[in-house]
């Protein structure tokens, strides 16, 4: 694995493999990698003749009071598992490299930024499009792999993608959850046992949420204040918000008619945490199929 800190240097890399005609694969992360970071790698290496992984701890999508500095860094850690995986090529910028003095321009998907995550967090897609558009620049990828952990993220780079014409296709790989059903996070390093335990709190309430709604439920506000008042039973909890809304442009549903977005945003003492699950009429059918056999 070819480690690269410079971007003239991985571009350099990467012309000479573009120029043999092979295809690229890219998955950018903040490292302290999980087995969700672990298998939008998995899927590139098989998708693409060569990976780039970066890492980036991107200040610019941290507020001001956020973790930017406490943020969990292993990199070498995560230099070992990524060379063992078999990745081709890791880019880890030095932040002045990325943002060097005199930095000015920064990328908006407007309206799309300011819901859900982008209410509590100002900014934070602002930053987040910015350090993405550079790195698809440098890395001028094939393909682009993000999970569906962040679902906000993965719909907001696939509108700039798209709004923007850039040359990337995008992936979107299911969430990674361990065994108990919490949504794996680097943040999740920041739970004490007891928090640890109380976190659980969001995947049961979206669990709810799938259960009302098999059941045949369709109204999303009382399906939703089915799923504030359990998580009102957890002391630890605090919601920041709970959502259902539409895929496309995040906006409240009602009714829930084809295809929703169930996404919570809760505080289980300091450290917020983030889950989500896509309730489809398409998916109930199936898995009222599968309750008869
Ligand atoms: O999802 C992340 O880890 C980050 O938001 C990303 C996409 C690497 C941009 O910094």
């Amino acid at each position: 694995m070819k480690i690269c800190g410079k971007i003239s240097e991985i571009k350099k890399h990467l012309k000479t493999e573009k120029a043999k005609g092979l295809t690229i694969g890219f998955v950018p992360t903040m490292g302290y990698l999980h087995e969700g970071h672990l298998s939008l790698v998995r899927e590139s290496l098989k998708m693409t003749d060569k990976t780039v992984v970066s890492i980036f701890v991107n200040p610019t999508q941290f507020g001001p009071r956020e973790d930017y500095q406490q943020y969990p860094r292993n990199i070498q850690r995560d230099t070992a598992i990524l060379e063992e995986l078999g990745v081709d090529y890791l880019f880890v910028p030095a932040v002045e490299e990325m943002y060097p003095s005199g930095y000015k321009t920064y990328v908006e998907v407007t309206d799309l930024q300011n819901k859900l995550c982008g209410r509590s967090r100002p900014g934070h897609f602002r930053g987040v499009c910015t350090i993405v558009l550079k790195l698809f620049n440098i890395i001028q990828p094939d393909w682009s792999f993000f999970g569906q952990k962040d679902a906000q993220q993965a719909i907001i780079i696939q509108k700039m993608v798209e709004d923007l014409n850039l040359e990337t296709k995008i992936k979107v790989l299911p969430i990674v959850r361990d065994k108990d059903g919490l949504a794996l996070s680097s943040r999740n390093t920041y739970l004490s046992p007891t928090e640890r335990k109380a976190a659980l709190i969001l995947y049961k309430s979206l669990q709810l949420a799938r259960q009302l709604f098999i059941a045949g439920e369709k109204k999303a506000t009382l399906i939703k204040q089915a799923m504030i008042d359990l998580i009102h039973q957890e002391p630890l909890a605090k919601i920041d918000y709970v959502a259902i809304v539409k895929m496309e442009n995040f906006e409240e549903l009602e009714i829930i008619t084809d295809k929703a977005l169930v996404a919570v945003a809760v505080f289980i003492g300091q450290v917020r945490l983030i889950d989500n699950i896509i309730l489809s009429e398409k998916e109930k059918t199936h898995e009222k199929n599968n309750a008869k056999k």
